[in-house]
């Protein structure tokens, strides 16, 4: 099943990042309420399930408005690197895929400069890369917050050139899966970082930021007040998807 890679960059964008959850047993369920239950909405609506449930899902969400990304990619393009999944093995099932997760920095150790090849493939193969940016709680303690930015937005955007594709998530690390949200005062100063380097970078880009970091159906509604926002990247209660249905609905007219 081929899909479209095209997004509309003046809707909002509700992500759903499952990460390593959702029993293959349950996604079956979770999609086809979805479907039912999606409120008709000017608005992209994805889905980031593990890897394996992608190919099946696609047929599943066919003729929906429901858009599919993968949670990870390999810097490689082919040959032997056990475990891993090329990005010649997405694109004809999958629109995004997020690249640079904090899990992916801290847990399996990816530097920037091993997202920036990821990011770069992503783009080359006409995919949408959903850059993960955000700072340690040790950052924003220090005020260090738009230093950090700026330095992982330009190591991890080093020789990137699809622009036009990019969707960049400020997810500050103290903020995912512990409850602690962050403010609007974090998010602008987030949000101004990620527009002046992406300017820097290229004068013609028209950033487009998401926020991610314990969003909820109860607080969505602070940060579709932040115009530098298009919209969110949702863990843990993107999980049931009640809540998922009603932070869309809540997010987008
Ligand atoms: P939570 O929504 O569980 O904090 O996770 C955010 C996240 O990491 C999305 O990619």
């Amino acid at each position: 099943m081929i899909c479209s890679k095209i997004f509309n960059r003046k809707k909002p964008i509700l992500i759903a990042n499952w990460k390593m959850n959702v029993p293959a047993i349950e996604w079956l369920p979770y999609i086809i309420k979805l479907k039912e239950d999606m409120p008709k909405k000017e608005a992209t609506i994805v889905v980031c399930p593990p890897t394996v449930y992608l190919s099946e899902m696609s047929q599943n969400t066919a003729d929906t408005d429901i858009r599919l990304g993968a949670q990870n990619v390999s810097q490689y393009l082919d040959g032997s690197f056990t475990g891993e999944v090329s990005v010649h093995m997405l694109p004809e099932i999958v629109a995004f895929v997020i690249v640079g997760h904090s899990e992916r920095r801290t847990i399996f150790c990816e530097s920037n400069e091993i997202i920036a090849k990821k990011i770069k493939l992503v783009g080359d193969a006409g995919l949408n890369p959903i850059l993960c940016v955000g700072e340690p709680l040790e950052a924003r303690t220090k005020t260090l917050q738009a230093t950090y930015l700026r330095n992982q937005l330009y190591k991890s955007l080093d020789n990137f050139t699809f622009w036009e594709n990019l969707i960049v998530a400020y997810e500050p690390i103290w903020a995912i899966g512990t409850g602690n949200s962050a403010d609007i005062d974090d998010i602008n100063t987030a949000v101004d970082v990620i527009n002046d380097v992406m300017i820097e970078l290229n004068p013609k880009a028209e950033p487009f930021i998401v926020y991610g970091g314990s969003v909820t159906p109860k607080n969505i509604a602070m940060y579709k007040e932040i115009p530098g926002l298009k919209g969110a990247l949702i863990g843990g209660e993107s999980l049931d998807v009640q809540k998922f249905l009603k932070i869309i609905d809540i997010y987008c007219y």
